[in-house]
């Protein structure tokens, strides 16, 4: 039976706005955040196998129950290295990371005084959500814009509250990466503490693909990261001080109260990063290839927004175009991401390019050449 409620939630979804699932394998795929495409290295592949076969298919319970294993601790302190923090704590998943971590650490509950929380605009949803879990109001500052932070920070600090600043080192929509520095420099004014989410750099940037933060390790608060991308995997972590650490495995519900990560995921997770220092000529073939994408689109007059990154938008504005280009490169067999409002902010539609070293430059000229032939735009 169709509920009266059902009809009404139905109905939020408006004409022209719909998403739909879609299937990827039938293409050659701009979508994945495989970037190293280390989800199907033999390697990989055979760690979560052996696992699987040794271990079980299963955690077994909570990490305070049933679910811890050596296989976690020593991902765990391997991460806590790469990242050059003290100690490190695996999540189940990004979303959930951010949610519980930001939701926890941001509570109010644990201070004498309301935090005071500066944000950049376009950060993840999971981190809008884990404030919005801790109850906290947000400064949100324009996108990238450090003159925008100060002037919030001259507004919005106040003397014997906890500060706190949070962004992303590379933006997943955007594809520009944060000046850690100056807002480590803006951060230290007011002793705010800065939490990155690095779901986007860990494995593409930084010293054996570290990640962004690692050159700012002792100037951060915590530093959270994903499997999920350029590790080809599965779950999420946070890197920082050892009390942070055993803090959130105290209180963090998303922690305390959820199952740990399978040990074929935890296998295979913790062969990626081993295999990090070793990928040099991907991380070169990556960017060269963004370079290559970047600088035909902008040859073509499109605008490919602040990206410095193999993921690249191609800013159109308007969803109608979006949609009719999205699916003119799908009938050539090109799949890209469609990128809508609440995703992006308004009149911001895009189709997202993530490059992985899988492409060849052949297959980027064929996407440029169809974009740019196309009479769509
Ligand atoms: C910046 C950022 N943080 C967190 C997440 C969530 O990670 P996961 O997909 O592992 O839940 C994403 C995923 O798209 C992301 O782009």
């Amino acid at each position: 039976m169709v509920s009266p409620f059902q009809k009404a939630l139905a109905k939020k979804i408006k004409a022209g706005t719909k998403r739909d699932l879609q299937l990827c394998q039938d293409y050659i795929n701009f979508t994945s955040n495989d970037y190293l495409a280390l989800s199907t290295h033999p390697s990989v592949i055979q760690a979560a196998k052996a696992a699987l076969e040794k271990d079980g298919a299963g955690a077994t319970g909570a990490r305070l129950l049933s679910g811890n294993s050596k296989a976690l601790e020593k991902l765990e302190s391997e991460l806590a290295q790469l990242k050059g923090q003290e100690a490190a704590l695996i999540f189940n998943s990004g979303f959930q990371a951010n949610l519980t971590i930001l939701g926890t650490l941001l509570s109010s509950q644990y201070y004498d005084k309301t935090p005071i929380v500066f944000s950049d605009r376009l950060n993840h949803a999971s981190m809008h959500q884990g404030c919005q879990l801790a109850g906290i109001q947000q400064h949100r500052y324009h996108h990238l814009d450090y003159d925008h932070l100060q002037s919030l920070i001259k507004k919005h600090a106040v003397p014997g509250h906890p500060h706190f600043i949070l962004t992303e080192s590379v933006f997943g929509m955007d594809g520009d990466k944060a000046d850690l520095g100056i807002i480590c420099d803006l951060a230290e004014t007011i002793d705010a503490s800065v939490y990155v989410d690095e779901a986007h750099a860990t494995g593409v940037y930084g010293k054996n693909g570290s990640g962004l933060s690692s050159d700012y390790a002792n100037r951060l608060f915590g530093v959270m990261g994903t499997f999920s991308k350029a590790l080809g995997g599965f779950g999420a972590y946070f890197a920082g001080s050892q009390e942070l650490k055993d803090f959130l495995i105290n209180f963090a519900p998303g922690f305390i109260y959820s199952t740990a990560l399978p040990p074929a995921t935890i296998a295979a997770n913790h062969q990626a990063v081993k295999l990090l220092p070793s990928l040099h000529h991907e991380r070169h073939h990556l960017q060269a290839l963004a370079q290559q994408v970047r600088s035909s689109f902008s040859q073509l007059g499109f605008n490919t927004g602040q990206s410095t990154t193999h993921i690249i938008p191609v800013i159109l504005g308007d969803v109608e175009k979006c949609t009719k280009l999205h699916q003119h490169l799908k009938d050539a067999e090109l799949l890209t991401s469609l990128i809508r409002s609440p995703t992006v902010p308004l009149h911001t539609s895009r189709l997202r390019l993530a490059l992985n070293v899988k492409h060849t430059t052949e297959d980027i000229k064929l996407l440029t050449d169809i974009i740019g032939n196309s009479l769509i735009v």
